[in-house]
């Protein structure tokens, strides 16, 4: 399978979101990554469920909504019904993470575990076997544009034994500060899906960025 582009809408204009929604639809994309933040579990706040509602309206391909919230089991069903395809919470906001991961599937939704910088990709062992997709931060969760953290690309080779030694389905996707170099070390190193919010949106073309990222 070649790999996966995850545009992050977090990134793009707010005052023109079907304009830019229209655009990935357009584009080789994959997935549309929607960055849900709380203003507990990271220091920022994005957006709601009616953000995600009207992407969801003009989107053609999944929603890959990856929450960096506190507490997600409250609001599993309500994703779903915002149009989240693939749900992906935080292993250090989830106290009880199995039945977190349960609860999605049983929604209806792809599953997916985000490890921050700090976590080490051993935490998942127990759960991996159960997971659509495994999440490494390559930059502390929050803001858009940081610098990409150099580690990851050690996590994602790790992340990578594990899926492997366990027989496990689960796609490696990378966010945070990715672009053209970044990007290409991170497919050489296991990566399936790669994320990519500012390196696409502040560029001239988004559309050819978008293409540059998936013929890596
Ligand atoms: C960061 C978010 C990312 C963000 C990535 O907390 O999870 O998805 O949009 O932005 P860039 O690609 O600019 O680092
Ligand atoms: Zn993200």
């Amino acid at each position: 399978m070649s790999h996966l582009i995850s545009p992050s809408v977090l990134s793009c204009d707010f005052a023109n979101i079907q304009r830019d929604v229209e655009m990935i639809n357009n584009s080789t994309a994959d997935w549309f990554h929607v960055d849900v933040m709380d203003g507990v579990f990271v220091p920022n706040i994005s957006f709601g469920f009616p953000v995600i509602e009207a992407i969801k309206k003009h989107a053609t391909k999944p929603l890959d909504v990856h929450l960096m919230i506190e507490n997600p089991d409250n609001y599993i069903l309500e994703f779903k019904k915002a149009g989240a395809d693939i749900l992906t919470v935080h292993y250090e906001a989830c106290r009880h993470l199995h039945r977190t991961i349960q609860a999605i599937k049983e929604a209806g939704m792809k599953v997916g575990v985000a490890l921050n910088p700090h976590s080490p990709v051993s935490l998942l062992e127990d759960v991996i076997c159960d997971l659509d997709l495994v999440l490494i931060m390559s930059v502390n969760p929050g803001y858009g544009g940081q610098k990409f953290i150099q580690h990851a690309l050690t996590k994602v080779k790790q992340a990578k034994e594990l899926i492997l030694k366990s027989g496990s389905k689960a796609l490696i996707e990378v966010d945070g500060g990715v672009n053209a170099s970044t990007g290409a070390d991170l497919l050489k190193a296991g990566a399936d899906v790669l994320v990519a919010g500012s390196f696409v949106f502040n560029s001239e073309s988004p559309i050819k960025t978008i293409e540059d990222l998936k013929k890596l």
